[in-house]
């Protein structure tokens, strides 16, 4: 790594329960929590405003240079602006649900997510989450886990959330894509979170930090 700040990563298929359980574990470790799946979700809302097609590779390509997406840090959480927009809720629309897979199939999205998502290692330590943060964008991390459920178990966290979304159909796409598709990193170790309360995860993924050799200074955080 860069510098002296270390990169948690956390990868899973939707509805895993991974986004809580990396907020969670962020704010108890006081690190930045970023949230990748965000950046992909503005790059799919901007389709729609935009009125570009995300199956046309070619327009969501030249799509990137036209509009401005930044990337920071409120409170500790990542935060995206569209071209000086926050697109806020709407990112967690259902035409953004739709879209969103085929816009992070495109290897020229992700080479601009990515780049953007090392560079959070400048400002500090963080918690990253999303589908290939231990395969690719932090392969040498020895932070790395992958949080798993039960399909049963997505569909009813999804529901329960209210929200209109086939996170199989999602995983389908996100695992059988060419480009950094969803896959158990190497050396991540699996943590299933079907039968287990958030807080038992959080208390199971510091027990990997530890023994990995996070920073002592790190670990004393944990009340
Ligand atoms: O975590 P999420 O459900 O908000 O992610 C939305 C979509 O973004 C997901 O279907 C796949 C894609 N994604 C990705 O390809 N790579 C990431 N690192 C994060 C998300």
């Amino acid at each position: 790594m860069s510098n002296h700040h270390i990169a948690v990563a956390i990868d899973g298929p939707a509805a895993s329960g991974k986004s809580t359980v990396a907020k969670r574990l962020a704010k108890q470790l006081g690190l930045i929590m970023v949230n990748t799946g965000a950046m992909y979700r503005a790059v799919a809302w901007a389709t729609i405003q935009k009125g570009v097609d995300p199956s046309d590779t070619a327009a969501v390509v030249a799509m990137l240079s036209s509009v401005e997406f930044r990337c920071g840090v409120t409170e500790m959480l990542s935060t995206v602006l569209v071209d000086g927009a926050d697109p806020g809720e709407e990112l967690r629309q259902d035409a953004v649900n739709g879209r969103v897979s085929k816009v992070a199939a495109i290897p020229e999205v992700r080479a601009l997510l990515v780049k953007m998502q090392r560079d959070y290692l400048e400002l500090g330590s963080v918690v990253m989450e999303g589908r290939d943060i231990g395969s690719v964008v932090f392969p040498d991390t020895p932070f790395k886990m992958y949080i798993d459920a039960s399909e049963s178990v997505r569909r009813m966290r999804r529901a329960a959330e209210g929200i209109i979304d086939d996170p199989t159909a999602r995983d389908k796409e996100d695992s059988e894509r060419k480009s950094s598709p969803l896959v158990i990193a190497e050396g991540a170790v699996v943590i299933d979170s079907s039968e287990l309360t958030i807080e038992e995860v959080v208390e199971q993924a510091v027990g990997v930090l530890a023994e990995r050799g996070a920073p002592q200074e790190i670990l004393d955080r944990v009340r």
